[in-house]
């Protein structure tokens, strides 16, 4: 067995047992473009410091480089036995450079090289979803303007209220992705400061430069507690409760429709392509996609509630419980990427039908309220 990057002081190895559940290589191998990203950085700032030197930051970045190209091309071998992402590009650089490489983690800690790693990855996640927000909005605005001067029922309790125009709700929505997206934006914004020079949770003697790591990266500035940095995961929860919020809008969307698509409204058909059929029932044409939207805005809560329960409760600085922030987050993207995703196809791919709309308007009286209106100004002096 290769012996572990930090088994100097060990004299016998981990049970198989041990590794296989302390392992996160599994699912935070996610990181690997922000981890060779900061570590070119780090190196960049080592070098500059004279804590390195010129070559071996040269061959740090060659050997890097070369290790992002394997991993893309399918040709890295993964190891459960180098424990997570960092250490098995670390392992992996001092097979192909040798002894400069073991230079490279001077004056740096997994701790904070790990939220180094995960703050990047969460801020390109950030612009990922936003993309996507705004091709849902741009969709439903379409859906809008394809159907002008269409009067539709709006409710309340689910009971006929008043007639409204269909584009008036379908811009509702519009208007809370709107805020869904702000929302992110005001997480980047928070986020986005570097956690590198916090080391374990004590910073460094070495005499590093923060601002160069930080400037590097694209980050506003460094961390200013380095026993923060290390510990809190609040831009995590901030992240995973923008999604949950946005999830939730989903869910209303997918629920409206759904209802509307069905026998008793019948004021959407879905098209084939965003249907499905049923194994049993020849007739059934089901709005699927936005019933899952509805279904997976759970997942997202859950990955929300997942942050909160692993933070609570958790003493300063860094404990291994928070290697279990890694997978709700990819979660949650994942998740929220493909509601955002299908709605967007279904809101391209339903067409109202104006008839069949039309028809039901009669019924509920949806006009009380403009009569009321009328008869107050018959008898007041307002026109
Ligand atoms: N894989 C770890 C995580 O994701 C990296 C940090 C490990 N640090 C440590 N002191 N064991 O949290």
């Amino acid at each position: 067995k290769e012996a572990k990057l930090w088994g100097g002081r060990f004299e016998e190895s981990v049970t198989d047992a041990v590794e296989r559940f302390t392992e996160s290589i599994s699912f935070d191998k996610a990181l690997y473009k922000h981890d060779i990203m900061g570590s070119k950085a780090h190196a960049s700032m080592l070098a500059k410091q004279g804590l390195i030197t010129v070559n071996d930051r040269d061959s740090i970045h060659k050997g890097l480089s070369e290790i992002e190209r394997l991993i893309e091309s399918g040709k890295f071998e993964w190891r459960t036995d180098r424990e997570d992402v960092h250490m098995n590009i670390e392992a992996a650089l001092t097979d192909l450079i040798g002894e400069p490489a073991k230079k490279l983690h001077t004056a740096r800690s997994r701790n904070d090289q790990v939220l180094t790693d995960f703050r990047l990855w969460i801020r390109d996640a950030i612009d990922a979803i936003g993309v996507k927000i705004k091709y849902l909005q741009f969709s439903l605005v379409k859906l809008a303007m394809e159907n002008e001067g269409v009067i539709v029922p709006g409710y309340t309790h689910l009971q006929r209220a008043q007639p409204v125009l269909l584009q008036h709700l379908l811009l509702a929505f519009v208007e809370q992705l709107e805020r869904d997206a702000g929302r992110l934006l005001d997480c980047r914004v928070r986020l986005n400061f570097c956690p590198l020079g916090a080391c374990a949770l004590a910073g460094t003697g070495l005499p590093i430069d923060r601002f160069m790591t930080s400037d590097a990266l694209d980050f506003s500035a460094p961390m200013r507690n380095s026993i923060d940095a290390v510990s809190d995961r609040d831009f995590v929860m901030e992240f995973l409760s923008a999604n949950a919020i946005t999830a939730i809008h989903l869910s209303r969307l997918g629920e409206e429709w759904v209802l509307w698509a069905s026998e008793e409204f019948g004021f959407v058909t879905p098209s084939d392509k965003v249907s499905t059929g049923s194994s049993i029932m020849p007739q059934k044409k089901n709005p699927d996609p936005m019933e899952l939207v509805r279904g997976k805005s759970a997942r997202v809560v859950g990955d929300l509630v997942t942050l909160l329960t692993l933070c609570k409760g958790l003493p300063l600085a860094y404990n291994r419980d928070l290697q279990e922030d890694k997978e709700p987050v990819f979660d949650s993207v994942k998740t929220i990427l493909g509601m955002l995703e299908v709605s967007a196809e279904f809101a391209q791919n339903i067409t109202f039908n104006r008839e069949r709309i039309q028809k039901s308007l009669p019924a509920g009286h949806l006009d009380a309220t403009t009569l009321a209106d009328y008869l107050v100004k018959k008898a007041s002096s307002v026109d």
